[in-house]
């Protein structure tokens, strides 16, 4: 279904959530070459929370930084400023949407745990391709589902058939998604990624995850969230709802070079790092 047909025949009454305007704000400030750490902790120092955040970010094993930081400055010169946009983007796109209660046959804290397996996953693969952004590959893994919330509170008789359809036929999500509604989550992903003016590099994994070859630009960021979501499936972290597990796709896993012994270190790593990081999400 085209994006303008999509749009129409979902979202003409109901309006899609925005972000925050401090996100847009950070975005904006991160990419001027003149802004300095003191001018953006001024902008986070009034969001009590993400300031709470942060500190803890910093402070983690995650960093490994040898002494306490206490001061957000401190903190941004620490992690940078690509990460501090996508940690702001994290907690803002987190807190827009429920955690609890949702449609009979769809748990907000097992798919939350999944997109959060489906970051740490994304974040432990690109390191292991020495790319060095894993906080926005945190992101996008953490947001690639984002289309299945929205279909969820904007959608939710028809998303919850969908779901009933998919377990009863053993189908994917996205196929039983198709045929109930004649488009899938990562068409409703795309129109909110795009709303919302995210970079390309996290509006591609949210719109490909599950057919990485189509992808324009960002095809080894694709990748790594396709292959994050597969094995936080297969280990089960958390649940999208989805019953049948389906396996890594040949583009995919040519572009990302990775040994099956690789594949094996990635799931230990993924394990051990998931409880932290569900703490640090959803806390
Ligand atoms: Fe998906
Ligand atoms: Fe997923």
């Amino acid at each position: 279904m085209d994006n303008a047909l999509l749009k129409k025949a979902v979202f003409s009454v109901n309006d899609l959530p925005v972000l925050p305007a401090i996100y847009e704000k950070i975005a904006r400030m991160t990419q001027n070459p003149s802004t300095t750490a003191k001018d953006l902790a001024r902008v986070i120092a009034d969001d009590i929370a993400l300031t709470t955040k942060l500190l803890k970010l910093v402070n983690s094993p995650f960093y490994a930084f040898p002494r306490s930081i206490s001061t957000i400055p401190q903190a941004i010169v620490i992690i940078g400023y690509s990460a501090l946009r996508n940690l702001v983007l994290t907690k803002s796109a987190f807190d827009l949407f429920p955690k609890f209660y949702g449609a009979e046959n769809f748990k907000y804290v097992s798919f939350w745990k999944h997109s959060v397996g489906c970051g740490v996953g994304a974040k432990i693969i690109a390191k292991h391709c020495e790319y060095h952004e894993i906080e926005e590959m945190f992101v996008s893994g953490l947001l690639h589902d984002v289309g299945k919330v929205v279909q969820e509170q904007f959608l939710r008789g028809k998303f919850s058939e969908a779901i009933s359809f998919a377990c009863k036929s053993n189908i994917t999500i996205l196929e039983a998604e198709n045929d109930v509604m004649g488009f899938c989550h990562t068409d409703t992903g795309n129109l909110v990624a795009e709303k919302w003016n995210l970079p390309p590099v996290i509006v591609e994994p949210i719109t490909y995850h599950h057919k990485p070859r189509h992808t324009d630009k960002h095809r080894l960021q694709v990748s790594m969230v396709h292959l994050a979501n597969v094995l936080s499936h297969a280990l089960q972290l958390g649940s999208s709802g989805q019953k049948v597990l389906t396996g890594i796709d040949r583009f995919a896993w040519e572009m990302l070079g990775l040994s099956l012994g690789c594949i094996e270190e990635i799931m230990k790593k993924m394990l051990n790092e998931f409880d932290d990081a569900v703490n640090f999400i959803m806390s």
